[in-house]
């Protein structure tokens, strides 16, 4: 049998598998042994107590979702005492993802939560950034590293950075945050987007614009992967329409070392079992022994990726 063990920084994972923040809850637990998973990632906590967006928070696409839930908090004191205690009875690493609103709080906040049932931090700096009138930190490389540097300062926690597909040059954002201390890249979060109600002709989104996940967004975020598995030498966590073993397969060639799975998981419970009962079965009938072998080992004429590379990221 293949081994399916990957390694994200100091972390050793027991197969590439684990859920994408806000797309998890404890109930999966349900549908599928929760001490089979690679990871278990929460959904992100903030600070400080916050209601999330206004309703309605979701709708349909073709091939994937919109939603605007925003982060609803009842703070940190309520997330220690009710949320993460059921996550930490499990043998699995439980990654605690936090959101904020301004570089400095996120060093506090990662500070507070580097706790030793913690195994690591994932800070999605894809949300609002305050102090640069709301525009996510992920946007830009100057406010990644701000960011970034601030939680590296403030724990010595392992600590992942969730990127943003909506930023248009990717490759300088994850060296940004690679530079500025950063354990592990997670790319990565929704594309935004937006759908309008024909008949009463508003937007289908409380907030106007929302996060568009699922199938639909698969080949953009295998792409920034590829993206950053060119730009950094920290393991990067590929995140974005992955539904079957199949498309994990894609996401390590193209350079992830781990995988999340998002939307999958809403349409079946069992989707990241099912993933990782077929990358199983992929290694054992390619002869692939140890699974971590297939990060970025796409197969690519150099000179010509080399030259689109140059490309892609000057038209940002
Ligand atoms: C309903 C919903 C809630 C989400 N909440 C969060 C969140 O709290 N924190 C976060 O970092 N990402 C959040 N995401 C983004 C997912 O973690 C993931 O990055 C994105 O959905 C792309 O993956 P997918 O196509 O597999 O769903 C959310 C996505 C959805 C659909």
């Amino acid at each position: 049998m293949a081994n399916l063990n990957v390694r994200v920084g100091d972390l050793t994972l027991r197969n590439p598998v684990m859920p994408a923040s806000g797309c998890f809850a404890i109930e999966y637990r349900e549908a599928m042994d929760l001490n089979q998973l690679g990871a278990l990632v929460i959904k992100s906590v903030s600070p400080k107590s916050r209601a999330g967006n206004p309703t309605p928070r979701v709708a349909e696409t073709y091939s994937g979702m919109l939603n605007s839930i925003g982060i609803p908090s009842k703070g940190f004191d309520y997330y220690r005492r009710e949320v993460l205690p059921p996550y930490t009875r499990y043998d699995t690493p439980v990654i605690v993802s936090i959101s904020a609103d301004t570089a400095e709080e996120f060093g506090a906040a990662c500070a507070e939560m580097s706790l030793p049932e913690v195994a690591a931090i994932e800070a999605n700096i894809s949300c609002p950034n305050l102090e640069a009138d709301g525009m996510a930190f992920a946007m830009l490389p100057e406010t990644t590293y701000k960011a970034v540097a601030a939680i590296r300062r403030s724990t010595k926690h392992p600590f992942w950075v969730k990127l943003t597909p909506n930023a248009g040059d990717i490759a300088a954002v994850a060296r940004a945050a690679e530079e500025a201390g950063a354990d592990a890249i997670v790319m990565g979060n929704t594309v935004l987007g937006m759908a309008i109600d024909i008949r009463t002709r508003k937007p289908k989104l409380g907030n106007v614009m929302g996060g568009l996940s699922g199938p639909a967004i698969k080949p953009i975020s295998l792409r920034m992967v590829h993206q950053c598995y060119r730009a950094v030498r920290i393991p990067i966590i590929g995140c974005g329409g992955i539904q079957s073993a199949e498309d994990a397969v894609e996401f390590m060639l193209a350079g992830a070392s781990a995988v999340q799975v998002g939307t999958a998981s809403f349409r079946d419970p069992a989707a990241m079992q099912k993933i990782i009962d077929g990358l199983q079965a992929y290694c054992d009938e390619t002869g692939i022994a140890s699974i971590c072998d297939l990060t970025g080992r796409v197969i690519l004429d150099r000179q010509l990726s080399d030259r689109w590379l140059r490309f892609a990221q000057q038209s940002g």
